[in-house]
């Protein structure tokens, strides 16, 4: 069993908390946040909700270990835990999607000596959608690519994560659809032309707990990997492979 400790406890961190201590696999040892008040727990559980200045986090690791932090907070985050962390060799999943230049060289330099993965975008269905657009545009390059994205009719920006399909299909984001039609959570869809034939690979978002299957997802990856810095590419891409080495997948 994985024994996590979970940094933040907003909107995502609440629905990240939820699928973690659902799995087996896991066990949410204890959540900190911004503000927490003292003696705070989680309702119904023995779990601690902690506020942690920098200076905290070596000795709150000690007093309560864990192998992973799950990181739903905000950037500044990373400064504060990230030489604790490194010096008891803790994993680290992070989903911070504000990450500078500079933060992500120092989660670089945490990867020299712990196992490490920062993905801006932590939902296994989307990464696997874009793994497999980029298999389908090596074998055929010559199809048409279009990309149509829905969302809640708020949204004013093209969404960031069809511009990251773009790019790792290397379209240009004039390639892009984007409807705003009522509540819809998010829709993204790849549309490949090809003379004969149309292909669809379609992800829609239904809930914020898609984000923590994608963190237990990258937790189970990242127990088997060497210390290092990894995507959410890298460890999806890690499984593949072996699947299809071990023949997992039936490729003859
Ligand atoms: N990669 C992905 O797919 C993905 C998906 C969803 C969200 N995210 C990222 O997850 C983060 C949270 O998103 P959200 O929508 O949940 O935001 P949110 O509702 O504003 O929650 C932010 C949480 O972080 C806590 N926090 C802020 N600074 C902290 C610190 N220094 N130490 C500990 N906790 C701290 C806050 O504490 P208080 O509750 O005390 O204010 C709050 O619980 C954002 O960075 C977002 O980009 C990524």
């Amino acid at each position: 069993m994985i024994k996590v400790g979970l940094v933040g406890y907003g909107k995502a961190g609440q629905a990240v908390a939820q699928v973690l201590r659902a799995d087996p696999r896991f066990e949410l040892c204890w959540i900190a946040r911004k503000s927490a008040q003292q003696a705070a727990t989680l309702p119904e559980t023995d779990i601690p909700i902690v506020s942690l200045g920098a200076a905290d986090w070596g000795p709150w690791l000690d007093a309560h270990p864990v192998d992973a932090l799950v990181d739903f907070s905000q950037a500044e985050s990373l400064h504060a835990y990230g030489e604790a962390l490194a010096q008891r060799q803790l994993m680290l999943v992070s989903a911070i999607s504000a990450y500078s230049p500079e933060d992500l060289n120092y989660a670089h330099k945490l990867g020299e000596s712990t196992r490490v993965m920062c993905s801006p975008n932590i939902t296994v269905g989307i990464n696997f959608l874009i793994m497999a657009g980029k298999l389908l545009r090596k074998i055929a390059p010559f199809a048409d690519v279009e990309i149509l994205e829905q969302h809640f009719r708020e949204k004013p920006e093209v969404s960031g994560t069809a511009r990251k399909i773009a790019q790792s299909l290397e379209v240009q984001d004039e390639r892009i659809t984007s409807l705003r039609l009522g509540g819809i959570v998010g829709h993204h869809e790849v549309i490949f032309g090809f003379p004969y034939q149309t292909v669809r690979l379609i992800h829609n978002s239904i809930e914020r707990r898609a984000f923590g299957t994608g963190a237990a997802f990258a937790l189970s990856q990242l127990a088997e990997c060497e210390p290092g810095f990894y995507t959410f590419e890298d460890l999806m891409t890690r499984l593949v492979r072996r699947e299809l080495l071990t023949g997992g997948v039936d490729v003859a």
